[in-house]
């Protein structure tokens, strides 16, 4: 099995490579558009063709490359069936195993940041997208966001996984890159420990986030699998662009 963890640094998203040595197989979870050079080029140097493209959820910050993906690879593309976007070719529902060549997805309904939300279990790991971060979680005032069913879906769903899982998350701000089950259980700020529903609640209420400033054109773009919008302003147009190598802020 070939794992890489690919960082796209403008919206801090990490995509996740999965090859299968076997039949040449690769799936790529929340790949992003002005990444999507960059990460074909790591799936053909790895000897790799690309066959899905996996979603999480409809993101806020950034736009999928799963469209753009299959337009320039003939990937499928694969979401959640809860979101129903008629872009998609395949429809992810908990209890259906997404496999593709060896690689086995399995899908954990985990709403919550948004109602359709997936994280997917693959043997040792688990992609938990914005429902866990490491010592965070994803906000839940935007896209039919719960705190409650986040609260529900981390602690009865993610947190009953074995504590070696392994948690690799959509984000990261701070160069972190992964954790585990049993370090979350244990260190997650909002979800770990005894945390209660009630305080978890009290404290997704009172984080004061900025309006996210990309969602207006994000979640549009994201229902057609990913739409660069044409009437971009100056200054997100760089969320369309090509990745350049320098690190960004
Ligand atoms: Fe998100």
């Amino acid at each position: 099995m070939i794992f890489r963890q690919l960082y796209e640094p403008l919206s801090s998203t990490y995509t996740y490579l999965l090859g299968d040595k076997v039949t040449g197989q690769a799936i790529l979870i929340d790949p992003v558009i002005s990444a999507m050079e960059r990460d074909l080029a790591e799936v053909h140097r790895l000897g790799l063709k690309l066959a899905y493209t996996v979603d999480t959820h409809i993101h806020a910050d950034h736009i999928t490359a799963a469209l753009e993906m299959k337009r320039a690879v003939g990937s499928k593309i694969a979401a959640p069936a809860y979101d129903r976007l008629p872009c998609t070719d395949v429809g992810i529902e908990e209890g259906r195993p997404l496999q593709v060549g060896g690689l086995t997805l399995e899908p954990i309904h985990t709403p919550g940041h948004t109602d359709g939300h997936f994280a997917y279990l693959f043997n040792d790991r688990v992609f938990t997208g914005d429902a866990l971060l490491i010592e965070g979680c994803g906000r839940t005032d935007f896209q039919n966001g719960d705190a409650d069913a986040l609260y529900k879906s981390v602690r009865e769903k993610l947190f009953t996984l074995p504590d070696e899982v392994l948690v690799y998350p959509a984000h990261d701000y701070k160069e972190r890159f992964v954790s585990s089950i049993a370090q979350e259980k244990r260190r997650n700020p909002r979800l770990g420990g005894d945390k209660t529903i009630e305080e978890f609640r009290d404290i997704m209420a009172n984080l004061n986030l900025p309006y996210p400033k990309f969602i207006d054109y994000a979640v549009p773009g994201n229902r057609q699998c990913g739409v660069c919008p044409p009437d971009l302003p100056d200054n997100l147009e760089r969320y369309c662009r090509k990745m350049t190598d320098s690190p960004q802020g």
